[in-house]
């Protein structure tokens, strides 16, 4: 498991910042007048930093941005970045910064003089979320992080607002690893057993098996795994830092270890991608840790759904007809649909067990919605507009792309069919739409819900902002905002 860089807050000193080995990182104001520390650095490298501000390079940067000088002569650092923010910079803007230097941290650690800038626990943040690599079947190691120092005008202060941040880091970096994790490590066991390690942060986990799960009725969900060799599971896991009697709410996740299709198999070229397919319960997961490692006050209830879609003599075939733990029967008229099948289950059994303030499902659904959003975006899908407002403002805040799509009763057509009370695909047009309306058929009226297709987001093709190629834990940070925003006082 990887867990964020270790990040020490000191007062600012000077002999600390000339002796300092690996890098170091000066965060200097737009107009590059350096304070007295920088100054002082500056004379003792003959003027570099000086001329550096003066170049085109610098005033070409936008916040956040950063320029490297290597081997710098007068101080041992083997190089310097100098990293532009302004002092009423947005958290965006400071964590962008931070990502700059965390991107570069190597081996030998970086000193970071972060004097005059009041978001040096953001930009701490950024160095945490960016200097991470996923390198665990690596012979040769690269990626080995040194220590990261920040030296801030109110080191006490900076720390205290970091610690909770740290622990936001480390769920999004939980995350990260799942979704990175290839299938035939991280097995619906194996997740599991992931997720019960958790019971030592203070959270119940339960892990339902396949004879729990046929006696609640899911077999909709236990249809998607039945051509497996790896059981079916569905995982609670309960975080009740809040008042007693309060309603929880609930976080539902896709957890699809690997998606080949099943019957209706996917194409070989770029089959390899669904090992994300279990995004949704790695962000569920990543919450849930996050929540236990701040000890939120609030009482949050979080279930992923576990299977493996597999083709197989015990498959479940096109034009199956399954009875879903709700009572509706649905026709599988394509069994590359399965996310919904799973979901459908999971919903219903969060809330006649729960009976939850309000639900949120977060599940890599749809190719379509990736035709829709790109990358930029996840989809969001809602039945409540305070809900959805909610989330979407503190994605905003966190920086993590989110944009409402429409729902309606007239996208329900498209899924009808003469056999059943649902079939589970709508065919291409709307494709992520009708999604969300079979969905929505398993969430009770009174329940404020929201559904998150995170198929674009949870692994871009490239390297964002704050996470290099491969798995970002979009949603983490996005979901524990909203939590705090809304559930705590
Ligand atoms: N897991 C996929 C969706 C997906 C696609 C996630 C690309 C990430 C990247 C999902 O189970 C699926 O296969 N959906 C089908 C639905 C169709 C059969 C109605 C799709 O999007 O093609
Ligand atoms: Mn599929
Ligand atoms: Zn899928």
């Amino acid at each position: 498991m990887t867990t964020p860089v270790t990040i020490a807050f000191t007062a600012v000193d000077f002999e600390a910042l000339t002796g300092a080995g690996g890098r170091v990182a000066l965060v200097l104001a737009p107009d590059g007048r350096p304070g007295a520390v920088a100054r002082r650095l500056d004379r003792a490298m003959r003027g570099a930093v000086t001329r550096a501000l003066e170049g085109k390079a610098w005033a070409g940067l936008k916040p956040g941005q950063a320029l490297e000088l290597a081997y710098p002569a007068g101080i041992a650092a083997e190089a310097v970045q100098l990293v532009k923010l302004p002092k009423k910079a947005s958290v965006a803007e400071a964590r962008k910064a931070g990502a700059a230097i965390g991107k570069a941290l190597g081996e030998a650690g970086v000193t970071v003089l972060a004097a005059g800038q009041p978001k040096a626990a953001e930009i701490a943040m950024g160095v945490a979320l960016r200097s991470y690599s996923f390198n665990a079947y690596l012979t040769e190691k690269s990626g080995e992080k040194g220590a990261v120092t920040i030296m801030a005008d109110k080191p006490g202060d900076a720390a205290d607002a970091y610690a909770p941040m740290a622990a936001v880091a480390e769920g999004v970096l939980f995350t990260r690893d799942l979704v990175n994790e290839p299938a035939n490590v991280l097995t619906t066991t194996d997740f599991a057993r992931r997720l019960a390690e958790m019971k030592a942060l203070g959270l119940e986990v339960e892990v339902l098996d396949e004879p729990a799960l046929e006696k609640l009725g899911m077999r909709a969900l236990l249809g998607v795994g039945q051509g497996s060799e790896s059981p079916s599971k569905v995982v609670v896991m309960q975080w009740r830092g809040g008042a007693k009697g309060d309603a929880p709410f609930a976080l539902v996740g896709k957890g699809v270890v690997f998606d080949t299709g099943g019957i209706s198999i996917k194409p070989a070229l770029g089959m390899e991608e669904m090992t994300m397919d279990m995004g949704g319960a790695g962000v569920v997961a990543g919450v849930m840790r996050t929540l236990a490692l701040r000890k939120a006050k609030v009482n949050v209830v979080g279930l992923v759904g576990l299977v493996e879609n597999m083709p197989d003599g015990r498959a479940q075939r096109p034009g199956d007809i399954v009875r879903s733990m709700k009572g509706d029967t649905i026709e599988v008229v394509n069994t590359d649909a399965e996310g919904r099948l799973v979901l459908a289950d999971v919903l219903w059994y969060a809330q006649e067990r729960f009976k939850p303030a309000g639900m949120i499902n977060l599940a890599t659904l749809t190719g379509a919605i990736i035709i829709a959003l790109g990358h930029e975006n996840a989809g969001v899908f809602s039945n409540d507009d305070k809900l959805s407002a909610a989330l979407l403002k503190a994605a905003e805040a966190e920086g993590e792309g989110a944009w409402r799509m429409p729902m309606g009763p007239a996208y329900d057509e498209l899924i009808k069919t003469r056999l059943a009370d649902i079939k589970n695909t709508g065919g291409r047009p709307a494709g992520s739409i009708t999604a969300a309306q079979f969905l929505r058929r398993f969430v009770r009226d009174d329940v404020p819900w929201c559904h998150i297709d995170i198929a674009g987001v949870a692994l871009p093709p490239g390297e964002t902002a704050m996470a290099p190629k491969g798995a970002t834990g979009w949603g983490v940070m996005t979901l524990n905002r909203l939590i705090g925003d809304m559930l705590e006082d």
